[in-house]
């Protein structure tokens, strides 16, 4: 029993800490299930406290004890200049208060994660987890030692490292507990499903934080078990080693870190030494970039002055020390009104409720409208006309309503009902069964509808009709002088002066602009006809396979699905879309307009060169375009993606590059220039 407490003691620390587990997940279950059964088979034989079998135990408490913390919980001063300054300022005022001449050399700090969950402490006797407690108001918290036991990063007993520091006769860890966006999603999933079936009792939480926060403080472990939680140590109470004086063992907060590493906790592994304010700038600036990568919630990153005995010269002022500070970045979140809840209609039909708000800056961008998607997810977010809502917006991910706040709702706030009938033209609005959206019946005699699917089809990456943006695509279409695309092409120049604000130049560009759409590819034009789930990319490979638009036209399902992406849904919506006559005669009709295309001769994917490559384009280049180097980098069969992550295999970057080949850098992603692009593109 010893033996295999050892090993499973071991096991996890190889797991959680080091991230390098030295057995599979079911080895570990299979020696953990061995242990639980002698452990009950000889009860007597160990004490079981110490035992990771025993991580649930005990039965609901009635109310948490208080602890007074020995070394009080302090916390932090937050610097909200997100801005590089937050940085400046704060060296600047520790090179002050240390009395530093401007010619010392840099102070040397350590750089942190500023977790967003909340403050743990944790207190190891001989080794072993006597107590967890909350911060509480710094002096006394809560004890919940029961529900820290249920996680598994958290260690029960403490390991030394051969050649390491001896495991000390009292310990207390400061750190954080939070939740991992995954865990979080996933019990909100669970939680939602239990909602759906009408088990009461369940709650959908609005951030890992508020879940994380309402699983510590459970009465019952086996709930706080449920939410998996994970830890980070970021610091220290009390400490005492055995036969050696900790000034002398630990002198710096990096080392601290290091010993915290060697007992067993997790430290998270951004945690870096930084020497001097551009060092902290270049961390605040690099983690910013990665922030949307990280498996959890950061609110920003914090430094610490690493020489401990720097740190006590420089003291605390009113409860914050002065050798740290939280850096923070723009908020994700904010508070916001609804205003009114639109119903808009797509190209397709769709009908999309959409919160219009009261505007709100969030994310680094001002947020007016966020999308509530469908009926069941206005219904499920429960959003009211008068609501306060937690508005979202992370990295470039579109905003979205994170949740209600309940308490500020006013009596009177009616729930959002899905309309039955279309906003613009009034057709019945249809929702099938195993659909999630309610449809515009009207299709094309909808001019919302007939709106969108012009603007798609003049749109760059379709036949590109320049200057026909959405002002004049709705003056056409109310006028009734365009119904269907090919009336596009039958537009002249007296019909465009005739529209508000058309000069004559300005018609003669567009007329020009209609001429010049005419020449166009097939993937252009296929992907123009907006035919439902045809993306840019699967008429690419559309175009690639068949080579001629009769041909696609008259491929059978079992002829699409041959293509690369094209599965069931997207073969059957092509088939569907050219067996409506309407649609072929509009097909027709443009090539009667005298619409054309280059047939492309293009090879099958695998055999080109950069098949399989992932580019991503940074900058601007001096003698291409941006779309100029993604069509050639396509066209030898690269993949080109908006955003920098582990799967990029190069960035290129032109003049000027931001964020991206900061992020490269840091993945460690190679790096090309416009000169090296060229010899990959063969000159
Ligand atoms: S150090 C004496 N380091 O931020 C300094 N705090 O007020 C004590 N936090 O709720 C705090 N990440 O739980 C420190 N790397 C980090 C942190 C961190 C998150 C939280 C902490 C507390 C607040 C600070």
């Amino acid at each position: 029993m010893q033996s295999l407490r050892i090993d499973l003691h071991r096991h996890a620390h190889a797991y959680y800490v080091l991230d390098a587990p030295v057995v599979s997940d079911s080895e570990y279950d299979r020696l953990f299930q061995e242990l639980q059964q002698l452990e009950i088979h000889y009860p007597d034989l160990l004490p079981l406290s110490d035992s990771p079998t025993q991580r649930v135990g005990g039965k609901a408490l009635a109310a948490f004890n208080s602890v007074v913390h020995s070394v009080p919980m302090l916390s932090i001063r937050t610097e909200t200049d997100t801005s590089a300054n937050g940085a400046l300022n704060f060296d600047a005022r520790v090179r002050k208060e240390l009395g530093l001449p401007a010619d010392a050399p840099p102070v040397t700090y350590v750089c942190e994660l500023k977790f967003d969950g909340l403050a743990i402490s944790l207190r190891y006797e001989g080794g072993i987890l006597v107590c967890a407690a909350t911060r509480g108001d710094g002096e006394v918290g809560e004890e919940v030692t029961q529900n820290i036991r249920t996680i598994g990063q958290i260690p029960l007993k403490l390991v030394s490292l051969p050649g390491g520091l001896p495991v000390p006769d009292v310990l207390e860890v400061r750190g954080e507990i939070f939740m991992r966006r995954a865990d979080f999603d996933a019990l909100n999933a669970e939680n939602r499903s239990k909602i759906t079936e009408g088990i009461k009792n369940e709650k959908v939480f609005v951030n890992p934080r508020n879940a994380a926060a309402g699983a510590v403080r459970q009465l019952d472990p086996a709930i706080a078990q449920r939410r998996k939680l994970s830890f980070f140590a970021y610091g220290m109470g009390e400490i005492e080693l055995p036969e050696v004086k900790t000034t002398d063992a630990i002198t710096t907060h990096f080392g601290l870190l290091m010993a915290l590493k060697s007992w067993g906790f997790p430290v998270a592994s951004q945690t870096i030494r930084a020497q001097g304010s551009m060092e902290l700038i270049a961390f605040h600036t690099g983690i910013g970039a990665l922030r949307e990568e990280l498996p959890f919630d950061i609110d920003g990153v914090v430094y610490k002055v690493d020489l401990l005995d720097l740190q006590k010269k420089l003291g605390f002022a009113s409860r914050e020390p002065r050798w740290a500070v939280a850096h923070k970045y723009p908020a994700q979140e904010q508070l916001t009104t609804v205003l009114a809840i639109d119903v808009q209609v797509g190209r397709t039909g769709k009908l999309t409720p959409v919160a219009k708000l009261a505007p709100v800056f969030v994310g680094g961008v001002t947020v007016t409208n966020v999308t509530l998607h469908n009926e069941d997810e206005a219904r499920r977010k429960d959003v009211r006309v008068g609501d306060t809502v937690i508005v979202r917006r992370a990295g470039d991910v579109i905003p979205e309503v994170v949740g209600v706040v309940l308490d500020k709702r006013p009596t009177d706030a009616l729930q959002f009902n899905m309309i039955k009938r279309c906003p613009v033209c009034d057709s019945v609005a249809v929702r099938e069964a195993g659909e999630a959206d309610w449809r515009c019946s009207g299709g094309l005699f909808c001019r919302a509808q007939r709106k969108q699917a012009i603007l798609h089809f003049a749109q760059r990456r379709a036949v590109e009709i320049e200057g026909l943006g959405d002002k004049l695509v709705e003056q056409l279409v109310d006028s009734g002088a365009v119904k269907t695309l090919p009336d596009l092409y039958r537009l002249d120049v007296a019909t465009l002066t005739n529209l508000d604000r058309m000069a004559v130049k300005s018609s003669q560009n567009l007329h020009k602009a209609l001429q010049k759409s005419k020449l166009t590819t097939l993937p252009r034009f296929l992907y123009g006809l907006g035919i439902r789930h045809v993306g840019e990319t699967t008429a690419k490979q559309l175009a690639r396979h068949f080579g001629s638009l009769d041909a696609v036209i008259e491929a059978s399902e079992d002829g699409l699905l041959q293509v690369s992406d094209v599965g069931l849904t997207v073969a059957q919506s092509i088939i569907q879309f050219f067996a409506e006559p309407h649609n072929l005669e509009v097909v027709r009709q443009l090539q009667a307009c005298g619409l054309t295309w280059t047939e492309e001769k293009v090879l099958a994917l695998p055999s080109l060169p950069l098949a399989g490559k992932t580019f991503v384009l940074t900058g601007t280049f001096s003698t291409l375009t941006r779309d100029q180097v993604k069509e050639l980098l396509e066209a030898q069969g690269a993949k080109v993606s908006g955003s920098v992550s582990q799967k990029t295999s190069y960035l290129v970057a032109g003049d000027d590059a931001g964020s991206k080949l900061d992020k490269a850098r840091l993945l460690g992603i190679t790096i090309l220039g416009e000169a090296e692009l060229k010899i990959i593109l063969g000159g």
